[in-house]
């Protein structure tokens, strides 16, 4: 197993207790010396982790990383990353270069949704403003999400989109007598989210997003580990139509995909495509991402 491991952005002590564990099992450990700036000495992760660390700086993490590679195919090897795995695009680099070798690789992260939305495969520093989408209601369709999403896509950044969860909620009835009876929790399904975008699209129509035109990708139990993560890509009329509990166990999140796409991110992203045809597709022709 290859591991990648967030050590937050603190002090040694912000690794996860699976991360820690990875480290412990692990023959190799590589300490990424480049992409931020630790705030404690090497030396003082060693005494914590119980383990020699090898720098490794920006150099040896592009130009050698079938040597960090080497033997995790049958050995635990880390990779430890201050803050969050996915803040530089080198590691979808390193992803890549295991898959190509065949070797499993475990994404440890420092526990947040804004830095793990990266699991799904673009560029944090590309996101725009993130939108929180609720439940409609027959009367009640507030669209102001609408206008971030279409400043974010005017500048062609990506929108996570964090879907409502209603837990402890009282029917008018219950509210009304006073009882305090709760409905079973409700969680928004990617379908529907998507349904309620392409609602409010309708409503607005400026053109923001569009069924066919607009991809995006769902995304469960980020973090959760292999187990119970999953992202599904597609267009919005494929994520649409495609059944709920294709997409995992709620939480759900919704990332909608900007123009500033790179080839190497819809490579990356189009082995969880619906169809790998259409997401190569629309990524060429209407995002205009220069794919072979
Ligand atoms: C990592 O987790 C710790 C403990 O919850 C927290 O203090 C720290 O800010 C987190 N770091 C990141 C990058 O999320
Ligand atoms: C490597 O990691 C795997 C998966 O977490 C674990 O089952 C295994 O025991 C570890 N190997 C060693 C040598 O500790």
């Amino acid at each position: 197993m290859f591991y990648i491991i967030g050590l937050g952005l603190c002090d040694e002590k912000d690794i996860t207790i699976r991360g820690l564990e990875a480290v412990k099992s692990s023959s190799r450990v590589y300490l990424e010396a480049y992409t931020s700036i630790l705030m404690v000495q090497k030396e003082r992760l060693e005494a914590f982790y119980g383990k020699d660390l090898i720098l490794a700086d920006r150099d040896m993490v592009e130009t050698e990383s079938d040597e960090i590679l080497r033997d995790a195919d049958t050995q635990n090897v880390s990779l430890l990353v201050v803050g969050d795995p996915f803040g530089a695009t080198t590691h979808t680099d390193m992803i890549l270069r295991a898959r190509a070798l065949k070797i499993p690789t475990r994404i440890i992260h420092n526990a947040s949704i804004m830095n793990a939305i990266g699991a799904c495969g673009l560029a944090l520093y590309n996101f725009g403003q993130s939108v929180s989408l609720v439940f409609f209601t027959e009367t009640w369709k507030p669209s102001s999400f609408y206008d971030r999403i279409k400043e974010n896509t005017d500048l062609g950044l990506h929108t996570l989109v964090l879907l409502d969860i209603k837990v402890k909620e009282q029917s008018d009835e219950n509210l009304a007598r006073g009882r305090k009876i709760y409905e079973p929790p409700r969680y928004m399904s990617i379908p529907q989210a998507v349904l309620q975008l392409l609602e409010t699209e309708d409503n607005r129509n400026s053109g923001t997003l569009s069924a066919d035109k607009t991809l995006a990708i769902g995304m469960s139990r980020v973090g959760g580990g292999e187990e119970h993560q999953r992202i599904v890509c597609g267009t919005l009329a494929e994520l649409a139509s495609h059944p709920s509990d294709v997409f995992g166990e709620p939480l759900h999140s919704l990332v909608i995909v900007g123009k500033r796409l790179h080839p190497l991110e819809v490579e990356f992203t189009e082995g969880f495509a619906i169809s790998r045809n259409t997401w190569r597709q629309v990524a060429k022709s209407i995002y205009g991402c220069a794919l072979d």
